[in-house]
């Protein structure tokens, strides 16, 4: 299979002139944020009542209430829905009809063409700190037949105005801490907590924590500050998207991710410096394995 396709690649990128080219997706870059979203996924209205119909809701319940539902695949208080808003429709969070149309592709991350399902796992790994269902298990399904239905009419392998989360430059004079932790306490731990821990009610989390035991791990896509400080600059504070400057984006996503979160589960040998050089080195814009104020950071919580 995997030197069959190859030679399909090897062969279509010299039997055309403009070969498809197969982008690295270890942290995805999103062309353009000015460009407007024109994509509108199907309404809820539009379900089909039927079999199919019946598994798309099964897969948006999993996508929305995913902690609930799927106890034994996650690890964390997390449901995908927390970082992929509007169950997974709003442009520019990492819309699932953004998603779906772009896979099989290339990820650095793993170094291998991912199929859809494999893209998932990623997220359960990390971003849920869980163990990931199996490809063919029927959640998997559900959640690919959900997004499958979300992009609905989209072309294939065309990446889409408001895929993923807009990129953020970094500002010129770098990220500050202080200044960070002042956007958190005015801004943020309103609703996150003042110590990042989120809020419960009925032992149930209405608001996702963002760092502790209960939040995404040190493998994840938003420990990295500049993929936070994407998220965030379009996605929070909640109902207030965009209100944030830059360099307000970047500050509180290092507050953020200067905090202790459940550990890398590739850690090497028990080694946080190995795993460092091995995972973390290129990885964006990020502080696993480095010293901050004289403390490690990337230590875990000991979950
Ligand atoms: C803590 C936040 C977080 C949670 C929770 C989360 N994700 Fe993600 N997800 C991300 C980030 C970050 C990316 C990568 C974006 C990048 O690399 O720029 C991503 C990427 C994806 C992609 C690929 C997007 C694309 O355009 O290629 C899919 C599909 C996806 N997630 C599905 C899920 C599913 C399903 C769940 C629940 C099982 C989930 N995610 C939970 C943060 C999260
Ligand atoms: C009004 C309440 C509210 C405010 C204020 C708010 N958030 Fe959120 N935030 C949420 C909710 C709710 C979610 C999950 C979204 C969902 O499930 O639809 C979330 C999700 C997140 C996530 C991804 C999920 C996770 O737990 O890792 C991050 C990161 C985040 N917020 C950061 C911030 C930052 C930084 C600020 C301040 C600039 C902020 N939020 C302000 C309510 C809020």
């Amino acid at each position: 299979m995997k030197p069959l396709l190859t030679a399909l690649l090897l062969a279509a990128g010299s039997a055309h002139a403009n070969p498809v080219t197969m982008e690295d997706q270890s942290q995805l870059k999103v062309p353009d944020a000015q460009a407007q979203p024109r994509f509108v996924p199907p309404a809820e209205g539009e379900l089909p009542d039927n079999a199919f119909g019946k598994m798309v809701r099964e897969g948006h319940a999993l996508f929305v209430d995913t902690r609930r539902l799927m106890p034994e695949a996650v690890g964390n208080g997390m449901n995908c829905s927390n970082c992929h808003l509007d169950q997974g429709r709003m442009a520019h969070s990492a819309p699932l009809w953004g998603a779906y149309p772009m896979y099989p592709a290339y990820r650095k991350k793993n170094d291998k063409v991912n199929t859809y399902a494999e893209r998932i796992q990623g997220c359960f790994q990390f971003s849920m700190n869980g163990k990931p269902p199996a490809a063919d298990s029927p959640q998997m399904t559900a959640l690919s037949v959900y997004s499958y239905w979300l992009s609905t009419k989209a072309p294939t392998g065309v990446e889409l105005a408001g895929r993923g989360y807009p990129e953020v430059a970094p500002p010129a004079g770098g990220y500050d801490f202080t200044r960070g932790q002042k956007v958190y306490l005015e801004q943020c731990a309103i609703c996150h907590g003042k110590q990042g821990e989120g809020q419960k009610v009925a032992g149930e989390y209405v608001m996702p924590p963002l760092w502790g035991r209960d939040a995404y791990n040190w493998g994840a896509g938003m420990h990295r500050i500049n993929t936070a400080a994407s998220f965030i600059k379009y996605n929070m504070p909640l109902g207030r998207p965009g209100s944030l400057s830059d360099q307000q984006a970047w500050d509180v996503a290092a507050w953020i991710n200067r905090h202790e979160r459940p550990q890398d589960p590739r850690l090497v040998e028990g080694s946080i410096e190995k795993t460092r050089l091995k995972f973390h080195a290129n990885d964006g814009v990020n502080l696993y394995g480095q010293k901050v104020e004289g403390v490690l950071i990337g230590q875990g919580t000991g979950h």
